[in-house]
């Protein structure tokens, strides 16, 4: 790309006066070890915009949702009403046949820490319940979830759920240009074994934006490796995972409902983000 091009990034600048000089300040840091985000990963003023449409349809459903959580109702009754808010403003609930999916978003009771099926199952008094909301408008993709409390919930449950947003908001305060995506994990770890929790490393964040799931992986915990640079057009997800015994999981049969391995609580907080020039955008 030469200096007096347009930017390949799709803002309209010319290269000498948008991406240039991050790009040479890349080269420094591959030379120190880190992963430079390719330019796939850099997403276009039109792009960003696209994928903040599809989320205000999923932010729509998580501020709608809460009313239906309460004893009695069944996870398949809170399906459906995403699926029909979704259909009706002209989105594609994006779980739906997802690698087989059979269902239009995640619902996790409890000890299920992620990608938990709606069914039949009938919510009780005193669940914490993650409902994970991911739409498609115009081939855009707006991912996020949030726990929510089914009638009155104990203090430690109500504990575990403040922290999954507290080390949500934890990782995006440590995002901005030339931070690392490892330094993601490294201060949600930091934060939740503090609380006395653990972090899930099964799953994690990713780069989500003209497909559901893409690079970087997004760790919340310390790898202890270099991880990628980020830069501004970098569009991600934030999504710890945060356990109240051990990290670690087991998948049941049905190939998709992740649940800790001692039957205690986990929860989760989601975020889709922009990398912008002074920090972040929230996009959903
Ligand atoms: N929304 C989930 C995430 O945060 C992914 C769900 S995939 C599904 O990445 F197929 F289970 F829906
Ligand atoms: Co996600
Ligand atoms: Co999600």
């Amino acid at each position: 790309m030469n200096r007096n091009d347009l930017c390949y990034c799709g803002s309209g600048k010319k290269y000498k006066k948008c991406h240039l000089e991050i790009d040479a300040k890349l080269q420094i840091y591959k030379m120190k070890g880190y992963d430079i985000p390719p330019k796939r990963l850099i997403l276009s003023p039109k792009d960003i915009e696209g994928i903040r449409k599809a989320g205000v349809i999923t932010k729509g459903i998580l501020d709608e949702v809460g009313k239906l959580v309460k004893p009695g109702v069944t996870t398949d009754e809170i399906n459906d009403f995403v699926h029909k808010y979704t259909i009706e403003r002209g989105g594609i609930p994006a779980p739906l046949n997802y690698h087989g999916f059979p269902k239009s978003c995640c619902i996790s009771i409890d000890d299920v820490i992620c990608h938990g099926i709606p069914s039949d199952r009938v919510l009780e008094e005193g669940q914490i319940v993650n409902i994970d909301i991911t739409t498609i408008l115009d081939g855009y993709y707006a991912d996020a979830s949030r726990m929510y409390y089914v009638g009155e919930v104990s203090d430690k449950a109500k504990d575990i759920c403040e922290c999954a947003k507290k080390c949500l908001e934890i990782g995006l305060s440590v995002v901005k240009p030339f931070n690392s995506i490892s330094d993601i994990g490294v201060a949600i770890e930091k934060y939740a074994n503090e609380k006395g929790y653990s972090v899930v490393r099964g799953f994690g964040g990713h780069g989500v934006g003209k497909v559901f799931h893409e690079d970087p992986h997004v760790s919340h915990y310390d790898t202890k490796t270099k991880g990628m640079i980020m830069v501004p057009g970098m569009v991600f997800t934030i999504e710890p995972m945060i356990n109240e015994g051990t990290y670690k999981l087991n998948i049941l049969d049905d190939d998709w409902t992740a649940v800790t391995r001692d039957g205690k609580l986990s929860a989760q907080w989601e975020h889709t983000l922009v990398v912008t020039e002074t920090g972040y955008e929230i996009l959903v």
